[in-house]
């Protein structure tokens, strides 16, 4: 069976970091038969070049000719630019990628960050279609001045789905904690958690599965205090927004940790972070996080074995201090780092 990877680095560092990734997959090449890789484009440079963010012929390249695709990362404007949209939020929403995935995970035995603890090993299983996500915000003005406010949507579906997507990789570990803030919210994030707790009345393998729960911001505070408390975390879109990345902070930095948007037909890796407006072009980059979202990829869609050769040989260059680059206190440069990795694998 062939497999057609979409690559679609969009701005800042994207440029730096997706051609890493691709490298690297390429670097497995013989464990994936009939590899084909397709270069589409998308972000905030395409828009101000073209109009649109998103173009159509890269969405219907994903459609028709990719199984999966690798994102790198758009740099948003904080105002509001009229026009644009963020393409990745749109994808999510175009492909139907309702789950994003984040391992995050300490380098094993040794951290070679100081001050990071060595023993986090969790996952963020974070809804990714609904809640305050929508978008739909509406400006007033009143005879007190403005007055902004936004509808968060939260649905039976997309917290089932979700629900099950994390219930399926607790499978594989002892304890869930499903993360919201019901005492306040009680009938948003009531809808949420209880779907989610039905979920093992449904489906009963899910019944050995321990399920705590955690309010989203004390579930912050336990995430910097005991880390190691938590396997599964799954949560509405903003609240697994916002733990991720604070648990991206436990390893080191946000250049190490991957993701993949899921969904039933199509996944998408996705380095973490942003587009890294402050660093980009100077060929420092780290590319880990978006190696490790390829092979986050070539997990999910089965090549388990390809994903588990690059896996290995990250952790191992990691590990080293002499291959770190200086977002983790090192001198090395993305190609370093790279060349390492490959010549592992
Ligand atoms: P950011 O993730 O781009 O950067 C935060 C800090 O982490 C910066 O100091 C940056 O240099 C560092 N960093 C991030 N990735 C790194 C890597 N691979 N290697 C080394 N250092 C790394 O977040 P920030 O600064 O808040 O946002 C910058 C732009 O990126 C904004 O326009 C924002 O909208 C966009 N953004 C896009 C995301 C996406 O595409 N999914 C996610 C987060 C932000
Ligand atoms: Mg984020």
């Amino acid at each position: 069976k062939n497999l057609t990877i979409g690559l679609i680095p969009a701005d800042g560092i994207g440029q730096e970091v997706i051609p890493a990734a691709r490298t690297a997959i390429e670097a497995v090449g013989s464990d994936i038969p009939s590899l084909k890789f397709v270069d589409l484009v998308a972000g905030f440079e395409t828009f101000t070049r073209t109009g649109t963010a998103l173009p159509p012929e890269t969405v219907e390249s994903l459609k028709e000719e990719c199984d999966c695709a690798l994102f790198g990362s758009v740099s948003s404007p904080s105002r509001k630019v009229v026009g644009y949209s963020s393409p990745i939020v749109a994808l999510r929403k175009i492909l139907d990628l309702y789950a994003n995935i984040r391992p995050v995970v300490s380098a094993k035995q040794v951290s070679p960050v100081v001050g990071v603890p060595p023993d986090v090993d969790l996952v963020v299983v974070r809804e990714n279609t609904e809640c305050l996500y929508i978008k739909q915000e509406e400006l007033r003005v009143t005879d007190h001045g403005k007055e902004a406010r936004a509808t968060r949507l939260i649905t039976e579906r997309a917290s089932r789905r979700i629900g099950q997507m994390a219930f399926d990789i607790a499978l594989n570990r002892p304890r869930q904690a499903m993360i919201h803030k019901s005492n306040v919210l009680s009938v948003t994030d009531g809808l949420f958690r209880e779907t989610v707790r039905a979920v093992p009345d449904i489906e009963p393998k899910y019944q050995k599965v321990t399920v705590m729960e955690q309010l989203v911001d004390s579930a912050v505070y336990r995430l910097f205090r005991e880390p190691k408390v938590f396997d599964v975390m799954v949560a509405p879109n903003l609240y697994g927004d916002i733990l991720s990345d604070a648990a991206a902070a436990l390893v080191g930095s946000l250049g190490v940790v991957p993701s993949v948007n899921a969904g039933d037909n199509f996944v998408m890796g996705e380095p973490v972070h942003g587009s890294a407006p402050d660093i980009v072009g100077q060929g420092i980059a780290n590319p880990v996080a978006s190696i490790r979202s390829a092979a986050l990829m070539l997990h999910h869609l089965g090549y388990i074995k390809g994903a588990n050769r690059i896996d290995t040989a990250v952790d191992s260059v990691v590990r080293e201090a002499a291959y770190l680059t200086p977002d983790l206190g090192g001198t090395a440069r993305t190609e370093d780092v790279v060349n390492e990795i490959v010549k592992r694998i």
